[in-house]
């Protein structure tokens, strides 16, 4: 068999990327500064990690980043009237939430708070119906960054069976989704399921989405799949902390045609298509903006 291909996801970043600056520099010739709100609740220490990549990536792109640090006692209430005041100023475009909230915060009455215009997470039940619905919505980050990532390496997806291994809300749910607007037969894995090895043998792309380390090996995998690893688990190796995939990386080498490294596969693409998504919202604001002035210029008042 040929060697296996590594997918770079910092490469396919850097392009995805390129254009929301370039897209961001014509909003500015338009007098539009996109803006992206992140609210992060308590000192989650890997939340804080991933927040601030966030913001510096949004500066990067020349999208100005407004951040949100609420104590960890903060109360529902408090982070409604939060996300009530930045879904009312036409000055921010995106509003991201940071999971996981604190226990006594309800997520998903916060997450349905959000506007759905600026919800660049693509969580609220607005966009997730109407992605299941394949329209043109705001979709969740991670996922959005698979599908590039399998349409450079895949070409057409059209017909290929596609196993998802997970079903959260954040990325197998909303991945099997994407996928099947992309024409794949998909099957979703899960705790459940009897003799998963069995199922993903079958499959020719395997996303893997469980946040386990390393449970798929080689056993699970058909000869020349392509392999999709969104785990990024930190584990103890011999006293120095590591990450690793929910592949053992190894083993599936000797089985695959292409494979995402952790890290350096699907990491650096969420946080490219949630600077997409936050160039998109700015644009359907403006947009929208555009069309109802022209509406009252023309109308008869
Ligand atoms: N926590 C882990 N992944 C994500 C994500 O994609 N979006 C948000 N808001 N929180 C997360």
């Amino acid at each position: 068999m040929n060697t296996p291909l590594l997918i770079d996801g910092k490469a396919a970043a850097a392009q995805v990327l390129l254009h929301v600056r370039e897209a961001v520099a014509r909003l500015h010739e338009h007098d539009v500064q996109p803006a992206l709100a992140v609210i992060l609740v308590g000192s989650d220490p890997a939340s804080q990690v991933y927040v601030r990549n966030k913001v510096l990536r949004a500066e990067e792109v020349g999208i100005r980043s407004l951040e949100h640090h609420l104590p960890s006692d903060t109360s529902t209430a408090h982070l409604l009237d939060l996300i009530a005041r930045l879904n009312a100023d036409c000055a921010v475009h995106g509003v991201l939430l940071q999971l996981p909230l604190p226990a006594h915060i309800d997520e998903l009455r916060a997450l349905q708070a959000i506007s759905p215009d600026k919800d660049v997470d693509g969580f609220h039940s607005e966009n997730v119906g109407g992605l299941s619905q394949g329209r043109a919505v705001l979709a969740p980050c991670t996922p959005s960054g698979c599908l590039y990532l399998l349409k450079q390496t895949c070409g057409d997806l059209r017909g290929k069976h596609a196993v998802v291994i997970g079903r959260s809300n954040i990325v197998g749910k909303p991945m099997a989704a994407l996928l099947l607007q992309a024409d794949c037969s998909v099957t979703v894995l899960h705790s459940r399921t009897p003799d998963p090895q069995a199922l993903c043998r079958q499959a020719d792309i395997v996303i893997a989405a469980v946040g386990r380390p390393r449970m798929i090996d080689a056993s699970w995998l058909k000869p020349g799949a392509v392999v999709i690893d969104v785990g990024i688990n930190r584990m103890d190796d011999n006293g120095a902390s590591r990450l690793v995939g929910d592949v053992d990386f190894d083993s599936a080498l000797t089985r695959v045609a292409a494979i995402t490294p952790v890290p350096g596969g699907v990491g650096p693409m969420t946080i490219a298509f949630l600077m997409k998504n936050t160039v998109t919202a700015a644009l359907n604001q403006h947009q929208a903006q555009r069309s109802l002035s022209e509406a009252v210029c023309h109308s008869t008042y």
